[in-house]
């Protein structure tokens, strides 16, 4: 019998995810991603819902019966509390709270940026603490100082769009269907990345911002396209190398300073955009130049799952840090 067996349950934005983990192993995690939302160009929140609605069942099904456990051996059901779109959240807030209420274990409420950090601790490689996380998503852009799987401190974030909301706009202005950071990926492999510069913030600390980037792309294909009706097709593979150079180059610098800053030379990378071969290569890069050991986890674990839920939750429930039936779900970070 294992001493903590949980299911962990993931339901922020357009991800349905169960997971069950033992003594610390993930056994199983489940995602059902949501493509209804492709032909809107963003998730629309109320469909979201739905689907959660339909799906959670099937996908916690199928956790229990990959990871060959039983409800009887749960010791407690941990959720995605915050931050994302509230009636996603509730969806699984109350799957999580009913069925925990069923078995008569506790609930475990998890900050899903919290859980981002942590998924670099699912397997080996696992960095040593302290280590600086940057997470990057559709929703999110954060650098976080993790001083053990509990203590963390957001050094800087975004003060407006999200990385992968960057991918997804430029994206977006190119006529790329959604969401569009890794067909930016693809066509940026065989393109010039210094041919296009786009303008850079200047953001001091360790925020992040977008919006002007996004600007300077906009205006550019405007005044370019005015000219020539097929600069974009023409010219698409140098476009997607450049805009994905600007944007990798953004993070990058923020995330050197951070690593001056705190003198911390494990660095991780979580979240959807991990996957961008650009920044990978950045990341190589710094960390052949600076002497960092560079983490990155298994795409299945960067991208929304249920498996970092229940890492967290695992920490959480040895410290006994449970949660009460009435705590609510939250759009924002509590
Ligand atoms: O973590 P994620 O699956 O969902 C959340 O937003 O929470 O991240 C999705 C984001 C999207 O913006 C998508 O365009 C971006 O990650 N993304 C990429 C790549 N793969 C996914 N952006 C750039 N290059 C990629 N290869
Ligand atoms: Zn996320």
């Amino acid at each position: 019998m294992p001493e903590v067996c949980l299911l962990a349950i993931e339901s922020s934005c357009d991800e349905t995810s169960a997971a069950i983990l033992s003594d610390g192993q993930i056994l199983s995690n489940i995602i059902y991603t949501q493509t209804v939302h492709e032909k809107y160009g963003g998730v629309i929140p109320e469909s979201a819902s739905r689907l959660h609605i339909r799906h959670i069942l099937p996908v916690v099904e199928e956790a229990f019966l990959q990871s060959g456990m039983h409800k009887t051996q749960l010791h407690a059901v941990a959720y995605t509390q915050s931050p994302g779109l509230i009636g996603s959240l509730l969806v699984g807030a109350t799957f999580a709270k009913s069925f925990a209420q069923a078995l008569t274990i506790p609930t475990i409420a998890v900050n899903h940026m919290h859980a981002h950090v942590l998924s670099n601790l699912i397997e080996e490689p696992r960095p040593d603490f302290p280590f600086l996380c940057l997470t990057v998503s559709g929703g999110h852009t954060q650098i976080v100082l993790c001083r053990s799987p509990l203590d963390m401190e957001i050094l800087g974030e975004t003060i407006d769009d999200a990385a992968g909301e960057a991918f997804d706009k430029s994206a977006k202005m190119l006529g790329l269907p959604y969401p569009g950071g890794p067909l930016v990926d693809r066509y940026a492999q065989s393109g010039d990345p210094m041919r296009f510069q786009f303008a850079k913030p200047r953001i001091e600390g360790l925020n992040f911002s977008f919006s002007g980037v996004k600007t300077s792309i906009l205006y550019f294909l405007q005044a370019e396209k005015a000219k020539n009706d097929h600069f974009i097709t023409e010219n698409i593979n140098d476009l997607c190398a450049g805009i994905q150079h600007t944007i990798v180059t953004i993070l990058m610098e923020k995330l050197v300073k951070a690593c001056k800053e705190t003198g911390i030379r494990n660095v991780c990378i979580a979240g959807g955009v991990s996957a961008n071969s650009g920044l990978r290569k950045g990341l190589q890069h710094y960390a052949d130049r600076y002497g960092w050991k560079a983490f990155i986890p298994k795409f299945e674990y960067c991208t929304d799952n249920a498996a970092m839920i229940a890492m967290t939750g695992y920490y959480k429930y040895l410290k006994g840090e449970f949660s009460e039936l009435n705590l609510g779900a939250s759009a924002r970070s509590l």
